[in-house]
């Protein structure tokens, strides 16, 4: 584990920062709906759990750590539903409230990590009036994950060097997370402290979280960004424009295999044949140690309609089989750091990852 200088870098001085997917407000949870980005910036309020879970399955709100945080509060409107219908006995009614939260997407480790911290603040509570103790454990899942973005921020934009080009995949962003992001995080700390020439993003087919929520948010907060399509980035690699890819993850392996969004692992691959550094930025919270290898993580397949249309829009037969998994994995040995709110894990393994626990 490294702690690299970072007194160059404040990442209080990075630029923007202005949108929120999460909040909670009047009692109730409301969530940007990111499926309506760029075109329309919607608020939805949800007042159930059923209604949280179903928003995380469908991308209204979507990045491990944001999905985590929604479920955490999706958390108080269960244990909120379960007082209105049995007093006292709450406890006995929420459980399949916790499942359906928990099992809403199965990839990012976040999700289930969140639902079990509150269920250990639901063992907790009191039989009357609990809803204000778990409410403060959400909203501390919510304010602990933005302090571990800032601090990430700082510690990875300390191992780039001035003038670098960046790439990163999907987005990251405080889109993507409490706030500030963790991969898009420490883009910006970087660009703050005056590091980055060029930002990429790569549009991230099928969802386009690259091109519709990356390109705006950083657009939105004052960074500039240059759109690629996602098979341009070889090109972008050999042409020597990038010196980092910087990408977040879903859920990190014991080993430091690292899932994340599909495409992750192509540029990892791409990058260690052009001699471009590959950085993975993820709160601690990712890290799935009960899970010794990438071989063990659950890969999320989504419709295949995905696929075969392009937005609303039909870009293929009518027919057509398509594959359409949404996450894969980067074996760990692609991997030159992985940056974490304790510290940096240079080329994860086994070992130094360990040192996280
Ligand atoms: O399907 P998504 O949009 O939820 O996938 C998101 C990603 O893969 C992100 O890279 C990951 O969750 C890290 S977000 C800080």
């Amino acid at each position: 584990l490294t702690l690299p200088d970072t007194t160059r870098i404040s990442s209080a001085a990075s630029t923007g920062d202005c949108v929120r997917a999460v909040e909670w407000s009047d009692a109730a949870l409301k969530l940007l709906d990111q499926r309506l980005l760029p075109g329309e910036e919607r608020y939805l309020a949800l007042h159930d759990a059923p209604a949280v879970a179903n928003a995380i399955r469908d991308m209204v709100v979507r990045g491990a750590p944001a999905i985590g945080i929604a479920a955490a509060y999706g958390v108080v409107l269960a244990v909120r539903a379960g007082v209105v219908r049995h007093g006292a006995q709450w406890r006995s009614l929420i459980e399949p409230d916790l499942a359906l939260l928990s099992s809403a997407r199965p990839t990012a480790v976040n999700l289930a990590w969140a639902v079990e911290r509150m269920r250990r603040a639901v063992a907790a509570a009191p039989d009357s009036d609990p809803e204000s103790l778990l409410l403060a454990e959400a909203r501390a899942i919510h304010d602990e994950d933005i302090a571990a973005n800032r601090r990430m921020g700082e510690l990875g934009a300390a191992l780039i060097a001035s003038g670098s080009g960046v790439l990163t995949h999907c987005n990251t962003g405080s889109l993507a997370t409490g706030g500030f992001g963790t991969a898009l995080g420490v883009i910006r700390a970087a660009h703050g402290a005056g590091r980055i020439r060029d930002i990429y993003a790569d549009e991230t087919r099928p969802w386009l979280q690259g091109a519709r929520l990356t390109a705006w948010e950083l657009m939105r907060d004052g960074i500039p960004v240059t759109l690629i399509a996602d098979s341009a980035a070889s090109l972008l690699m050999q042409r020597g424009r990038v010196q980092w890819v910087i990408v977040g993850a879903d859920r990190i392996a014991a080993n430091g295999d690292t899932a994340n969004k599909i495409g992750t692992y192509q540029l990892a691959v791409s990058a260690r044949h052009h001699g471009v550094k590959f950085m993975v930025v993820a709160p601690t919270s990712t890290i799935d140690f009960a899970t010794e290898t990438g071989a063990g993580i659950a890969i999320e397949e989504r419709s295949g309609v995905e696929v075969t249309k392009f937005g609303a829009c039909r870009a293929a037969p009518p027919d057509v089989q398509a594959w359409n998994p949404a996450f894969d994995v980067t074996p760990a040995t692609l991997i030159d750091a992985i940056v974490t709110e304790k510290g940096v894990v240079p080329r994860p393994d086994p070992k130094n990852l360990a040192a996280l626990r």
